[in-house]
């Protein structure tokens, strides 16, 4: 290969190894997909954007199938997000680029549900929520990559042959036994504070979580604790007994058994009295919860906003469900997320959420959070 491409390839190539070595890798693996983050116009600033147009400009592409993370705003309802001409011109130019060089534009945290990587392929995606939901469920292997790196790796199609790709890091390094706190747990719903308490309380490494709650088996319920593991630990993947293709126990692992103080601890930080509107979908919602929403919603009157985040393919599959929940005054967005989007442009200061990974990043950005349930946060939005 010849030209800008060749050499902006061989850089690109040179770059993955380099990494590879400073990792400990002994080769590299290659990879069925990519995923990249950090593509919002914010994350990516001027010198983002303009880098990502140098690669294709060279003419490079991707090597493997790539999506995309969700970015600055949606992409039809930009007016109502108090996005200006300059953040959105950024924003067009680096999906532009992005697209020039394959990238398949998702806009979305859970490309695991639109192209569902199968058991024991090697990924290398950029979001810690879908690289958590691809190790610890499906089987699939990725590291947590930065998205910088991810995009590198896109166009090489390989990863360093390291962590969550080989077999000796998958296995457990921690046992969790949730016994003291399984009730509470599925009394109070609060599957998301317990995934961030487990990364919390884990910190690295694969915690094997023996005898679950139950409640962790629905799809909702399992990715917002997946997603708030990402948030407060490096962990990658959670071996769940009855979930996780992978799940072992060894002999000999140490045992952590938390406290329902140590929950509450997380719930009570997250408190707010009163909030200007609810917030739903860290991760993007499923085309399921958002039929799900549109009947639990039903013939009912909403007493505060919400405000509901999913990917357009879901909003596509689920195309009634979206009419319905626009026509009873529910604010679906596609293609951005509520901490990567601009809430306090939407008229929202104080919010509440059901996800502990949207809680802390957005007490981050200066807002006042209250966690809670699903169930709890629409029984306060209906009245
Ligand atoms: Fe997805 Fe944004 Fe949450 S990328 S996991 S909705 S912070």
């Amino acid at each position: 290969m010849k030209g800008a491409r060749g050499e902006g390839l061989a850089e690109a190539l040179e770059a993955v190894v380099k990494v590879a070595e400073i990792l400990g890798a002994p080769r590299l693996i290659k990879v069925v997909s990519a995923h990249i983050s950090g593509i919002s116009y914010r994350n990516l600033g001027v010198e983002g954007v303009e880098y990502l147009e140098e690669l294709a400009e060279k003419g490079l592409r991707f090597a493997v199938p790539t999506t995309i993370n969700p970015a600055g705003f949606d992409m039809e309802r930009y007016g109502e997000m108090g996005v200006g001409v300059r953040e959105h011109e950024l924003q067009m130019r680096a999906l532009k680029a992005l697209a020039r060089m394959g990238a398949q534009a998702t806009l979305s945290c859970t490309p695991y549900l639109i192209y569902p990587p199968r058991f024991g392929d090697h990924l290398a995606w950029a979001e810690s929520s879908a690289v958590l939901y691809a190790n610890s469920v499906l089987g699939a292997r990725s590291n947590r990559e930065g998205g910088p790196f991810s995009v590198l790796e896109a166009l090489v199609g390989r990863a360093p042959y390291v962590g969550l790709h080989t077999d000796e890091a998958r296995k457990p390094s921690v046992v969790l036994d949730l016994r003291r706190i399984r009730d509470f747990v599925e009394a109070s719903r609060s599957y998301s504070a317990l995934g961030y308490l487990v990364g919390e309380v884990v910190g690295k490494g694969v915690p094997a979580l023996h005898d679950p709650p139950g409640g962790l088996k629905e799809p909702g319920n399992l990715r917002v604790f997946l997603a708030a593991v990402g948030a407060s630990s490096s962990i990658g993947m959670v071996l769940i007994e009855g979930i996780s293709p992978e799940f072992t126990l060894s002999e000999g692992l140490e045992r952590i058994e938390p406290e329902v103080s140590d929950l509450t601890e997380i719930l009570e930080s997250w408190r707010c009295e009163d909030f200007d509107a609810a917030v739903l979908g860290c991760p993007h919602l499923s085309p399921d919860e958002l039929l799900d929403l549109a009947n639990r919603l039903k013939g009912k009157t909403l007493r505060k906003p919400l405000f509901v985040f999913t990917s357009r393919w879901s909003a596509v599959v689920a195309r009634a469900a979206v009419e319905k929940l626009r026509s009873m005054g529910v604010r679906v967005y596609s293609d951005t997320c509520m901490v990567v989007g601009n809430l306090s442009a939407l008229g929202v200061h104080r919010c509440a959420t059901d996800s502990a990974k949207a809680a802390y990043y957005l007490s981050s950005q200066g807002y006042k959070v209250a966690l809670m349930p699903r169930e709890a946060l629409l029984e306060y939005v209906i009245g």
